[in-house]
């Protein structure tokens, strides 16, 4: 196996990230996608009055990011699990005084270089793309047992691939199909000639929706969403950096829910004035921030990135996170 040194990831916004954390109150800052720890060591470096948190559900990104984040002692601490269980592992640490949350979404990029796990269609290797080597879906299961229709849904929908059916149909008619290699086989011979020489890869959108469907990225996310904001304490801060549209229309509807005053009657027959309500964060970004054009330059993977953030408010009320 590559060495844990290996572990390169450039942290993406890293300026602006440290900066929204800034005037947040001294406490305990949870990086809930800690990866290599590109992000978590520059936070720590510049709040010494904080202590951090990290999550990663990938074995590798935390056996990389406990060796980077050693300098910093007991103030750093990295966990295995997954950032919908934010509330459950914070409280299992004994911790309570959280004033940041941040979760820097998708895959790093060790796990797409490292052509083994399956998540780049630039190398042929077993059809893997779980980022939590222990759960039991992957990539194979999804491309040989999903029915026709299901995997055409999940192409259009998680990859925005306007060829969805056809590669469906493709996919299908190949299985079993046991490696990447054999899964860009059936993309490529779906999609138009004149689309294979030209722009993107032509499977980088299916790659994309398959990857998502496997670690289930849309679902985990709105669950950590709604854990992090009852974690925070008043004036603590939730950042969002965000690479697909979808998750960044889920980051961008949950800050406009928690933020309103009013709120429509939920059921019809009711008095058709809006119920007033105590907003529970304010948001930082009324537009959410896109990086300089020389980042971009330097790192090309921070091209589609929006970052997002609110800050938890006084005056909500302390409502108890979502009942499981
Ligand atoms: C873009 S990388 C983070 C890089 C990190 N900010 C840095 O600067 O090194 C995203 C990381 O989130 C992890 N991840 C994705 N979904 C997760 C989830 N639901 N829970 C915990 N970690 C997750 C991935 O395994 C990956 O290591």
């Amino acid at each position: 196996m590559e060495g844990m040194t290996d572990f390169q990831h450039l942290p993406v916004m890293a300026r602006e990230v440290v900066e929204l954390l800034g005037p947040v109150p001294a406490g305990l800052i949870v990086d809930g996608t800690v990866g290599g720890g590109g992000h978590a060591s520059l936070i720590l470096g510049a709040r010494p009055d904080c202590h951090l948190l990290g999550i990663d559900r990938d074995g590798d990104a935390v056996l990389a990011a406990r060796e980077r984040l050693a300098p910093y002692g007991s103030r750093a601490r990295v966990v295995r699990g997954g950032f919908e269980d934010i509330a459950e592992i914070v409280s299992a640490e004994g911790e309570g005084n959280v004033m940041g949350v941040l979760f820097d979404l998708g895959v790093s990029s060790p796990q797409l270089d490292r052509g083994s796990r399956g998540f780049s269609y630039m190398a042929d290797a077993p059809l893997d793309m779980r980022m939590d080597a222990r759960q039991d879906l992957t990539a194979a299961l999804v491309v040989n047992e999903y029915d026709e229709a299901d995997l055409a849904r999940i192409i259009a929908t998680f990859g925005e691939e306007r060829h969805a059916r056809s590669i469906a149909r493709s996919i299908v008619a190949r299985r079993p199909l046991l490696t990447t290699g054999d899964l860009v086989a059936a993309i490529t011979a779906a999609i138009p000639g004149r689309l294979r020489r030209t722009g993107p890869h032509p499977a980088r959108r299916t790659f994309q929706a398959i990857r998502m469907e496997v670690n289930r990225e849309l679902e985990h996310l709105e669950q950590g969403l709604d854990e992090a904001v009852y974690l925070l304490k008043p004036e603590g801060r939730v950042l969002v950096l965000a690479y697909h549209s979808l998750e960044d229309r889920i980051v961008k509807e949950r800050f406009r829910d928690w933020s309103a005053t009013h709120e429509a009657p939920a059921l019809p027959g009711l008095p058709a004035e809006p119920v007033e309500r105590i907003p529970v964060v304010r948001t930082l970004t009324r537009r959410a921030l896109r990086p300089a054009p020389t980042e971009v330059e330097d790192n090309p993977r921070s091209r589609s990135v929006r970052l997002r953030a609110a800050e938890r408010l006084a005056s909500a009320p302390l409502a108890a996170p979502r009942a499981s």
